[in-house]
């Protein structure tokens, strides 16, 4: 993607309103395994409106995780990502800045941080190559990369329910391939996989519910990455109600104008992966291949 996303920035206020907050107790995680100090700079990757990087400020009681938390999100168009996260972080003052940029171009200075976190942003980081690259120039020595991510639980009814619905009634939700999140590859991307050195992670798994009205979560499925990774906003809203929404409230409300969607909520910690540039007879093995299959 290019430095602004434009179907980030409409969901702007969605992620604001309607996605859940992410778990204290998965942030306490986080500072304890990482040994955070008040001295120390996080950075919030692909912040979006700074849901996540909140939760790192010095909080009203005075007690201080870091010093400073940098929001890095790329979309930045008028009311936006960028803007909404402006609004949010500034009564954190000094201790939070808002910057225009991505995983491969921060902006931020070598060495400078202590800690990476990326909320719900690991999948759009590809490729992994160049994003750890950029992340080991701006870590400390023994910085660390911390990865949330949040998802319907697939095994559970209401959500196979929502998914068989979309599934059978909406084009949009049919053609980008969408999938509850219970295949292995795309809870690994969405852990960030890719980008942590492997065997020296540590997680966290956690439970949480979203509980929303049919508006509400009418506005979640049109917002982008509410369930795997495209929005139904093209499809008729009329037929969202009808097919979807209406009959999920009916078998899963019980009587109330809400329903709760349960959520798994993982958090990752470990180093950023180290690429190795390839050695010489790697390379020469690895021209070989490629000459024989005719692809140089
Ligand atoms: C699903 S939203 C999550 C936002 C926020 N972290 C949160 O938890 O609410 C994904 C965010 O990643 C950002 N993003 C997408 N590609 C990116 C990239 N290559 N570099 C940095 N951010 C990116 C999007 O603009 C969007 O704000």
């Amino acid at each position: 993607m290019g430095l602004s996303d434009p179907n980030f920035d409409v969901s702007a206020t969605v992620y604001n309103d309607i996605r859940p907050p992410y778990l204290s107790e998965q942030v306490d995680f986080v500072i304890e395994r990482t040994g955070l100090t008040p001295d120390d700079v996080v950075a919030d990757i692909g912040a979006g409106t700074g849901k996540l990087s909140r939760m790192f400020t010095p909080n009203e009681s005075g007690k201080t995780s870091c010093k400073q938390v940098i929001c890095v999100e790329p979309s930045n168009q008028d009311g936006g990502m960028v803007d909404e996260c402006h609004k949010n972080m500034a009564p954190y003052a000094t201790a939070a800045t808002v910057v225009t940029g991505e995983a491969t171009a921060t902006g931020l200075a070598d060495k400078s941080v202590k800690l990476i976190v990326i909320g719900d942003a690991a999948h759009w980081f590809q490729p992994a190559e160049p994003v750890c690259k950029e992340f080991k120039r701006i870590l400390k020595e023994d910085g660390k990369m911390a990865v949330f991510v949040r998802f319907p639980d697939p095994k559970a009814e209401i959500v196979q329910d929502l998914h068989k619905a979309l599934k059978e009634n909406c084009k949009t939700y049919r053609s980008t391939a969408n999938k509850l999140v219970n295949d292995i590859d795309i809870v690994a991307k969405k852990s960030g996989e890719h980008l942590l050195e492997p065997e020296l992670t540590t997680s966290s798994q956690s439970y949480l519910k979203a509980t929303w009205t049919k508006e509400e979560l009418l506005r979640y499925l049109q917002s982008r990455s509410s369930t795997n990774s495209w929005a139904l906003e093209k499809e008729n809203e009329a037929l969202i109600y009808e097919k979807v929404i209406d009959p999920l409230f009916e078998k899963h409300a019980r009587n109330t104008d809400k329903i709760s969607i349960p959520h798994i909520s993982l958090v990752t910690i470990g180093k950023v992966r180290k690429y190795e540039p390839l050695k010489s007879a790697e390379r020469r093995d690895r021209d070989q291949k490629n000459a024989g299959e005719g692809i140089l």
